[in-house]
C-alpha cells in the first residue's frame, strides 16, 4: 500500500477500507510513515470524518497497537468513567473509591491537562508521593488490593495514540469526531472493562461548545465502544458553570475529599452520584435507579469511599497526611452592582494556567497549591466590593490574571433570562447515527 494515496483518497472523501486503516495504523506505530504524513492524513480525515465503519476499525487497530489488560481469575466487573475535560471537573476522585467501595474494580487510564481543562493525574500528584506512573504489573496490582487505581497509559497501552495524540496537538486536529474517539477508547478498552461510562461536556468550560456537537460524538463514542464489545453509556453535561466551587489542583483535591467525607458543593455529589448509579445499572450489580441510587448515597456518607480513596492513595504511595486542606484565600471583588449574566468557563482554565497551576508547555512544573474558589453563581445579584471569588494561595496576581479573571465574569445590570429548560444531563444509550 502507499500512505500518499491513501492520504488522497480521504481528502477527496472516500471510504478507507478496513485494510487500508490497519496498515496505516501499524505502519505508523513501528515508525514507518513519517508525522507529515500522518498529519496530512489526520487533517483529511479531519476535514472529511469517518464513517462509523472507519472509525471502528481505527479505534480497533489503534486499540491493537498496544496491549489490553485481561483479569482472568477475577470476579468482580471491570468498570470506569471517562470525561472530555471541564473547568473544575474532579469527579474521577470520588467516582473510583465509590465503585471500588461498591465492589467494583476500577483499572482507571487517566490524563494530564489538556488545553484550559485539568487533568486528573496533575490534581493527584498534588499529594505529595503520589505516584501515577505505575508499570502495568504494579497498576494489576493495586487494584486487586484496593479495587481502585488512577495512573498515566504507560507505553504498553495503545502507543500509535500516543504518538498520534502528540501530532494532533501541533496541528489543529485534536477536535475531530472520529479521531476523538478511537483516541479516547482506544486507551479506555485496553483497560479490559466489562463496561464505561463517558462524560460528554459542552458549554463554554468544555472543548466542545455546542451541545449539538457533543451529542454526535456521545453517539459515536456509544457506537464503537458498542460494536467493540464493551457496553457504554454517555451522559452530556453542560459546562457552562465550572463543577463544584475549586478550581486549580490541591483544592479540587480538597473539594473532592468533601465530598467523600459525605459533605460539599451539591452539584459536584449530584454529578458524581449519577455517574456512579448509572455505572451500577451498567454492570448490573442494581437493576433499579433508586436502589442503586441508595447504595452511593450510603458509601459517600458511612465513609466506606473515602477509607478506599485513602487506601488507593497509600498504595500508590501518596501521603495524605501531607496534604495541606487550608489555603489562604485572596479575595477578587465585584467591580459594579448587577446580576451574575453568565461565565466564560474556560478562562478560569487559562487564569490556572497564568498563575501557574497549569502548563503552557509540556515541560512546564506546576504550582499545584494555586486555585480559585469561584463564590457566586450565574443569576445571583452582586454588589459593587462583594467578593465574585478567592485567589488561594496565589496572593500576588498579575495584571494578566486580573484580565483574564474579568474576562470570566459577566455582570449585566438586569438578571439573566431563565435557563432553556434543557435537561442538565441527557442520557445516550441509543446509537442515533447508524
Ligand atoms: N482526550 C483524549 O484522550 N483524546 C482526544 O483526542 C481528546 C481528548
Amino acid at each position: 500500500m502507499n500512505i500518499a494515496e491513501i492520504i488522497a483518497w480521504k481528502r477527496d472523501g472516500e471510504e478507507l477500507s478496513a485494510q487500508q486503516i490497519a496498515w496505516v495504523v501499524d505502519q505508523f506505530a513501528h515508525g514507518k510513515i513519517a508525522d507529515a504524513q500522518m498529519s496530512a492524513l489526520a487533517m483529511a480525515i479531519f476535514f472529511q470524518d469517518m464513517t462509523i465503519d472507519e472509525t471502528i476499525q481505527l479505534t480497533s487497530s489503534m486499540l491493537h497497537s498496544g496491549k489490553r489488560l485481561t483479569w482472568p481469575d477475577s470476579d468482580r466487573p471491570k468498570l470506569d468513567k471517562h470525561s472530555t475535560g471541564g473547568i473544575g471537573d474532579k469527579i474521577s476522585l470520588p467516582l473510583a473509591p465509590v465503585w471500588a467501595a461498591l465492589g467494583i474494580d476500577v483499572p482507571m487510564i487517566s490524563g494530564r491537562g489538556l488545553g484550559p481543562t485539568g487533568g486528573t493525574l496533575d490534581k493527584l500528584e498534588s499529594i505529595p508521593g503520589f505516584q501515577v506512573n505505575l508499570s502495568r504489573e504494579a497498576m494489576v496490582k493495586v487494584v486487586r488490593a484496593v479495587g481502585c487505581v488512577i495512573v498515566s497509559a504507560s507505553d504498553d497501552f495503545a502507543p500509535a495514540d500516543k504518538r498520534l495524540y502528540a501530532l494532533r496537538d501541533v496541528t489543529g486536529t485534536v477536535a475531530s469526531i472520529p479521531l476523538i474517539t478511537a483516541s479516547i477508547l482506544s486507551k479506555k478498552l485496553s483497560e479490559g472493562l466489562d463496561a464505561l461510562i463517558m462524560d460528554i461536556k459542552w458549554g463554554s468550560g468544555a472543548f466542545m461548545k455546542q451541545r449539538a456537537k457533543a451529542l454526535e460524538l456521545a453517539n459515536r463514542i456509544v457506537a464503537v465502544a458498542r460494536q467493540l464489545g464493551t457496553p457504554t453509556r454517555a451522559i452530556l453535561t453542560d459546562m457552562n458553570q465550572p463543577i463544584g466551587r475549586m478550581i486549580g489542583n490541591a483544592c479540587e483535591v480538597h473539594e473532592a475529599l468533601e465530598i467523600l467525607e459525605g459533605c460539599g458543593p451539591a452539584d459536584t455529589r449530584e454529578l458524581t452520584m449519577v455517574l456512579a448509579t448509572h455505572g451500577l445499572l451498567s454492570v448490573g450489580l442494581e437493576t433499579q435507579w433508586a436502589s442503586a441510587w441508595r447504595q452511593v448515597e450510603m458509601v459517600l456518607d458511612n465513609g466506606a469511599a473515602r477509607e478506599k480513596f485513602s487506601e488507593m492513595v497509600r498504595a500508590q504511595e501518596g501521603d495524605l497526611n501531607q496534604f495541606n486542606r487550608s489555603f489562604q484565600r485572596y479575595p477578587i471583588v465585584a467591580p459594579v452592582d448587577g446580576w451574575i449574566q453568565r461565565f466564560d468557563c474556560e478562562k478560569f482554565g487559562y487564569a490556572i494556567i497564568e498563575m501557574g497551576g497549569g502548563r503552557k508547555q509540556a515541560s512546564d512544573q506546576l504550582d499545584f497549591r494555586c486555585g480559585i474558589e469561584l463564590l457566586v453563581e450565574v443569576g445571583n445579584k452582586i454588589q459593587r466590593g462583594q467578593p465574585l471569588l478567592y485567589l488561594l494561595d496565589h496572593p500576588q496576581p498579575s495584571a494578566r490574571v486580573l484580565e483574564i479573571l474579568q474576562q470570566a465574569i459577566f455582570i449585566t445590570e438586569h438578571p439573566p433570562v431563565s435557563s432553556t429548560g434543557e435537561a442538565p444531563w441527557l442520557l445516550v444509550e441509543q446509537n442515533e447515527t447508524t
